[in-house]
């Protein structure tokens, strides 16, 4: 058996690190083994302007420990009246990588988000002509729809069309977590790819909910079945490149979490190519790692990977319980943690 393997140097194309004290506290978990990462624009006010984005870029370079050469890429969080011509200056400018699309609702920070997607087809329409990429929260508001079939009936009632509509448009349907989501991924393959949370190849909601409710195993999109997590560990470890990694890595305080109405969002940054590893070595797909984490999205995106290696080695650790935050959320709790896993990244 393995245990050890060198892979070009990884990158998260989907990441949340939040703002001042907690940016801080997290986003070096992330620097540490990926090359870049996307930085979710779900702040609050959210990052919505060319303007918005520089200064959050600021931030989060400034976040990085000394003489880190990880690259924060930024997106922009599209409003029912994001103006294309910014858009489209932040592109050009090198400032935005990409476009975020919320509907209005659907998760945290995300009632500034879409209200009616009439009103976002000129920024499409823009994005198809310059080539930049619509990075989609693929999920039904309606409230009439059950909150296990969100993105079962997204993909037919919204992205469908909208791929139909602009078919130059390339898209990221983002923390696939269904099989009906895989088997449309695949249908709609290369104008769509679509990245996957470690944790939705992990759990099913019976974990979630069968022995007590886990609200650390809460997140949007919900855990759905067995089945669901299955067909998304199959889809990521073919190594196709439809699928890449993003870990949704989405850290909240522990008051947020354990509220009445807690909050959605997994934190995995201090273990996330780690438990990617883990499921790759388990299923035995090892030699499928490097193009999930490493090349299928810089691929999907236009870019280049990460010329830089990093290695993982298989032995056990213990995962940190939290991480402290120097700021009035105080800390956030490790997906895993106190448990002891089998891989690390060595230094
Ligand atoms: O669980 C989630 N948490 N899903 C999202 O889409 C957003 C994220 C967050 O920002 O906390
Ligand atoms: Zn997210």
């Amino acid at each position: 058996m393995t245990d050890r393997i060198t892979i070009r140097k990884p990158d998260d194309w989907h990441l949340h690190v939040r703002d001042g004290a907690m940016l801080a506290a997290t986003l070096p978990q992330t620097a540490r083994a990926f090359g870049r990462a996307i930085l979710m624009p779900n702040l609050a006010p959210p990052v919505a302007t060319t303007a918005d984005a520089i200064a959050y870029r600021a931030r989060a370079l400034a976040a990085l420990p000394k003489g880190s050469d990880f690259v924060p890429l930024m997106t922009c969080y599209l409003r029912d009246d994001t103006d294309p011509d910014d858009v489209e200056a932040g592109f050009r400018a090198g400032v935005f990588t990409a476009v975020k699309l919320y509907p209005a609702n659907a998760t945290t920070n995300s009632a500034a988000g879409v209200t009616d997607y009439a009103k976002i087809t000129g920024v499409l329409a823009r994005m198809e002509k310059i080539g930049m990429r619509l990075l989609v929260h693929g999920e039904e508001v309606d409230p009439t729809v059950d909150v296990f079939d969100r993105e079962a009936v997204f993909l037919d009632r919204r992205l469908a069309p909208m791929m139909r509509d602009f078919p130059g448009l390339k898209i990221v349907l983002e923390h696939l977590s269904s099989k009906i989501g895989v088997q449309f991924v695949r249908a709609n393959a290369p104008q769509l790819g679509s990245t996957i949370t470690p944790y939705h190849m992990e759990i099913n909601r019976t974990d979630m909910l069968g022995w007590g409710i886990k609200p650390y195993f809460y997140c949007m999109p919900i855990i759905k079945t067995e089945a669901d997590r299955v067909a998304l560990r199959e889809a990521a470890t073919s190594g196709d490149a439809c699928f890449f990694l993003g870990t949704d890595s989405a850290p909240h305080s522990v008051a947020k979490k354990l509220a009445l109405s807690g909050a959605a969002g997994l934190f995995t940054a201090p273990l996330a190519i780690e438990l990617y590893t883990k499921i790759f070595a388990d299923d035995g797909k090892l030699d499928k790692l490097e193009a999930f984490c490493s090349l299928n999205g810089p691929a999907h995106y236009g870019l280049a990977p990460n010329s830089a290696t990093i290695t993982l080695q298989r032995r056990p650790w213990t995962v940190p319980e939290h991480i402290p935050v120097d700021g009035p959320d105080e800390r956030v709790l490790v997906y895993r943690g106190g448990e002891t896993t089998d891989w690390q990244v060595l230094t």
